[in-house]
């Protein structure tokens, strides 16, 4: 158990389609029925979550600004902009917060320019086509980050 800490589980660009994305890639589940999952897999560690999406970069950005002063650690699935918004990259390195990088889809089996991540390398871990298991996984990273 990870006494008290929150997780912000932040969604980017096209996130909110889930349910209407390929299904082969990314399931059959809705943005809330992830929701609802994870919020089950953060109860079984112990950890309090929160969820929110956007498909608006700058709003990303600003969230990262204020995450630190709500939450403990964070899930960040950017979507595209993983791949190349700089800005995103930047404003994660303003926040600090512990983060795991996660994808429903296995991006480094996709497309080339799927493969390059312009975040990684400031988040604790990452996670990618295991779909709704993988938030799983992050929150156990988390967890454990938080509780040592
Ligand atoms: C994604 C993978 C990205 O490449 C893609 O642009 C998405 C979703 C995933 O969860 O698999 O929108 O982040």
């Amino acid at each position: 158990m990870s006494g008290g800490y929150r997780v912000d589980v932040l969604h980017g660009v096209n996130l909110d389609q889930l349910g209407r994305r390929d299904p082969a890639l990314y399931g059959t589940f809705t943005l809330s029925e992830l929701e609802g999952h994870v919020s089950g897999f953060a109860a079984e560690v112990g950890l309090e979550v929160a969820f929110w999406q956007t498909n608006h970069e700058g709003e990303l950005c600003e969230e990262l600004h204020q995450a630190r002063e709500r939450a403990d650690g964070l899930i960040v699935n950017a979507g595209a902009w993983t791949h190349y918004s700089y800005a995103i990259r930047d404003a994660l390195e303003v926040c600090t917060l512990p983060a795991v990088e996660v994808h429903i889809s296995a991006v480094s089996q996709r497309e080339d320019w799927r493969s390059h991540s312009v975040i990684r390398d400031l988040c604790i871990g990452c996670v990618e086509g295991k779909g709704l298991e993988g938030y799983r996984e992050a929150l156990g990273m988390l967890s454990e980050r938080l509780s040592t």
